[in-house]
């Protein structure tokens, strides 16, 4: 019998206001995130409202996609009464560049499933750039024209971003453009074909734009995530790391597997508390 995605999880614990859940693998925390997202979804629907979705891109948002896929062709889950915003974009880039966060959503989700494509929000990287800061102005009204975001789905970076938030950027910070932190455009080296191929900018929600979601779910797997979950969820709240900003959010999971989780359970304390 499959479990259900409340069962899914070994440990579930609150440090920091932050509900940690370690998963067996990141299959389960991905089915846990897109069985959440597909109720909300069918709860709006049947009250004939629209759902706000925050979506991310990277590899680690990849498994939640595929279930709402698989939910929209198995399971007869619509996305028509989905609204979605992205959290950034590269600044320059094209939307048909295969690095561009427009392609990857088309290619991960939006192209096999009922979406409205009026509906999809993504910050834009082909605008001149005197023309940023405005764009950046109307993608937090339309957020808010839409009634804010009522799950948003994160990723972490090894620097600790969410979004394009880098170390420095502060808990006020709204939709605007950014630098690319160092260890950051190293990372996407590889996908660019070489660091001076990586754009040095980017288009991103802020801080407090993300704080404003009504549910946080932040997934990380893999022991390369483990130190900076850990610094996350036990590290004083600080700009030198924006993911603790999420400490002080009102519903706000991490989904870990049992690599990204490891610093967390190896440091526990008598009390169980690992913080
Ligand atoms: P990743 O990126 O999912 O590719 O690890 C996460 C992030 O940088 O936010």
């Amino acid at each position: 019998m499959q479990s259900s995605p409340n069962q899914l999880s070994r440990c579930n614990d609150v440090r920091n206001g932050i509900n940690v859940r370690v998963f067996a693998n990141a299959v389960d925390a991905n089915t846990c995130v897109a069985t959440e997202m597909a109720a909300l979804i069918r709860q709006r629907a049947q009250d004939g409202k629209a759902c706000v979705l925050g979506l991310a891109t990277g590899s680690t948002p990849v498994g939640v996609y595929r279930e709402l896929i698989r939910m929209h062709r198995d399971e007869g889950l619509s996305l028509q009464n989905v609204v979605t915003f992205n959290l950034d974009e590269y600044f320059p880039i094209q939307p048909d560049a295969p690095q561009s966060y427009v392609r990857f959503m088309n290619e991960h989700l939006f192209d096999f499933v009922d979406i409205d494509r009026k509906n999809i929000h993504i910050p834009d990287g082909t605008h001149p750039l005197d023309s940023v800061a405005a764009d950046c102005c109307e993608y937090e009204k339309q957020i808010a024209d839409a009634g804010g975001i009522d799950i948003q789905i994160l990723g972490i970076g090894r620097t600790g971003h969410i979004g394009f938030n880098e170390p420095g950027s502060g808990r006020n910070g709204l939709t605007r453009l950014v630098k690319l932190n160092s260890l950051t455009r190293n990372d996407a080296a590889a996908a660019f074909g070489g660091l001076e191929k990586v754009p040095k900018s980017a288009i991103t929600m802020g801080v407090k734009t993300i704080l404003s979601a009504r549910k946080i779910r932040l997934l990380a797997f893999g022991e390369h995530k483990a130190s900076i979950v850990e610094q996350a969820v036990c590290g004083s709240v600080s700009d030198a790391v924006p993911a603790t900003f999420l400490q002080g959010h009102q519903d706000v999971q991490f989904l870990l597997d049992e690599a990204a989780a490891e610093k967390l359970v190896s440091n526990q304390n008598e009390s169980g508390d690992s913080c």
